[in-house]
């Protein structure tokens, strides 16, 4: 592989979108933020230099960071953030992993403008193991605040009420033609036609799961979150934060004489309001008889709530698991967790005002516990022995045992202030299953896990039945992602190989949730062998 070099200058930049004109923090002046493009082996070195008031550090969203922990970015977990006009380098190595990920930033709700496509393209001798597309397309979606995001969520986490909801949804950066005064903001798709186009969905939204179709047109899915799936034809797509997924496009022959819009909006099952809009774009083919008067056509998406929409498409995905391009499923486990997620509340601190549920704040935990982010960060106090940061306590089990789907018990009970990890040893194999709470409603979760990806080996609705479900496992040619969503009133099985010493985060992709705590982090330790082990750290890593 070559070494790549980009430089991401942190600064502000007034855009306007929906009528209003606004000052926004973006990485080169651009949103979404530029585009990076490697090869499978290449070297990765992004110099990152912070030029506005806030704190920042930036994710490879996906990138697997073997023994190169240092340059993952979640603020507090991997690095202290950087600070105004501190630089850090960004240096990593893209092992085993082509397709589409993303970058985005991990400090706050900083991530709302800071985001952008990162594109692995196989090694060069190397194909894809579909028909080579005639063009390569990425489409990102993004959530457009109105507010300064980070004043959203700081009342939120002050107040203890559910943030404002954003006030579009965009497409690559654009609201579109459904959102006031946004006609000439609508990113358009021109096409020629009977072309193969590989569209790589990205889903940088915030807070919501999206469905998305295009018109008239049905699309064969191909990978997941940088990994092969046996390809599938599917008319519309589920894609939750956190998650990318490539697609092909095959476009029509003879060119029709029409215009196809692409629309997304939210599937959302929790309780409270969420930013009930539709983004469009358009899918135009090049000369059409009479672009003037083409009929546009419009997509159904499914009902806002449809749960059974978004449960059978994510069982459509299957690895493609071939001779090329073998999976690694680990067959028996070393580790077995159980994990409760969902949303909760805390009892108001004294002398405030909360307006959370009956006067509580909203919380969120995994296993009751509501992570605390310490103020120095989680690697350098591990590597480093300095004790005091965290406590090597979290429970594999949840603390209140009850009936996730029945009447609540102790449900609401989550702890505050604690930064609990759970220490695996080097290469255990790991089974987890989450299992959604549906305290406060039923409700999806994107579960994102940092440092690896993880085999989906089991899904199901209601309680996980540890009698009878592990038996339908599919051991076999499970999905490979790093962004899992637990569904809503129902529960996931992963399992993955702890072969990437680190501390790694694991929270819900949800950025509403992970504020509220809905996160944890496990640190894996080093092998006996010098490759096995985590080198030092850089001597640009910021301090806090
Ligand atoms: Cu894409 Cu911890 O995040």
């Amino acid at each position: 592989g070559v070494t790549r070099h980009y430089k991401f200058i942190i600064k502000m930049k007034n855009i306007t979108r929906l009528c209003r004109s606004k000052s926004i923090v973006t990485v080169n002046g651009k949103l979404p933020g530029p585009r990076v493009v490697a090869r499978e082996g290449d070297r990765l070195v992004v110099k990152v230099v912070n030029h506005v008031p806030n704190n920042i550090s930036i994710h490879w969203h996906g990138i697997r960071q073997l023994r190169s922990g240092w340059a993952d970015g979640p603020a507090y977990i991997t690095q202290c953030p950087i600070q105004t006009d501190q630089s850090y380098v960004y240096n990593f190595t893209i092992t085993g992993q082509r397709g589409t990920l993303f970058w985005h930033a991990h400090f706050s709700w900083m991530r709302a403008t800071v985001y952008g496509p990162l594109i692995i393209l196989p090694r060069r001798n190397e194909s894809y193991p579909f028909v080579k597309p005639y063009k390569e397309v990425p489409i990102l979606f993004g959530e457009w605040f109105n507010a300064d995001p980070e004043a959203v969520i700081n009342q939120s986490l002050r107040t203890g009420a559910g943030p404002n909801v954003s006030d579009a949804y965009t497409l690559n950066g654009l609201p579109g033609p459904l959102y006031n005064c946004s006609g000439k903001d609508t990113y358009k798709l021109k096409v020629k036609p009977g072309k193969t186009y590989l569209l790589r969905l990205i889903n940088a939204a915030l807070n919501d799961e999206l469905f998305f179709s295009i018109a008239n047109h049905s699309v064969t899915v191909v990978e997941a979150d940088a990994s092969y799936v046996k390809p599938f034809v599917t008319d519309t797509l589920v894609i939750a934060p956190g998650q990318t997924t490539n697609v092909l496009l095959k476009t029509k022959s003879p060119a029709p004489d029409a215009a196809f819009y692409m629309l997304a909006r939210p599937y959302f099952t929790g309780m409270g309001t969420f930013d009930n809009t539709t983004v469009a774009g358009i899918l135009e083919y090049e000369n059409p008889k009479s672009p003037e008067n083409a009929p546009l056509f419009k997509p159904s998406l499914p009902a806002i709530n449809a749960t059974n929409v978004v449960a059978n498409f994510s069982n459509m995905f299957k690895s493609l698991a071939t001779n090329r391009f073998p999976i690694n499923v680990p067959q028996k486990v070393d580790k077995r967790f159980f994990f409760t997620v969902g949303l909760g509340t805390n009892p108001c601190p004294k002398n405030q005002t909360c307006q959370g549920p009956n006067g509580t704040k909203f919380a969120a935990s995994m296993n009751n516990i509501s992570f605390a982010l310490p103020t120095t960060a989680l690697l350098q106090s591990y590597f480093f022995s300095n004790n005091g940061v965290f406590t090597a306590d979290f429970p594999d089990f949840p603390l209140h045992p009850f009936n996730y789907t029945g009447t609540p018990l102790n449900n609401t009970h989550v702890i505050n202030g604690t930064t609990k990890v759970e220490v695996l040893p080097f290469n255990a194999s790991v089974e987890v299953i989450m299992q959604d709470t549906s305290i406060l409603g039923a409700e999806s979760h994107p579960l994102h896990l940092h440092g690896y990806n993880f085999y989906v080996v089991g899904q199901g609705f209601g309680n996980f039945d540890p009698k009878n479900d592990p038996s339908k496992f599919n051991l076999v040619d499970p999905v490979e992602r790093n962004t899992v969503g637990v569904p809503s009133g129902g529960w996931v099985a992963i399992r993955f190989q702890a072969d990437n010493p680190g501390v790694w985060l694991m929270h819900c992709h949800f950025d509403v949730h992970l504020s509220w705590g809905l996160r944890m982090a496990w640190i894996v330790l080093g092998g006996k062998l010098p490759n096995q082990k985590l080198p030092p750290p850089p001597s640009d890593l910021p301090k806090c």
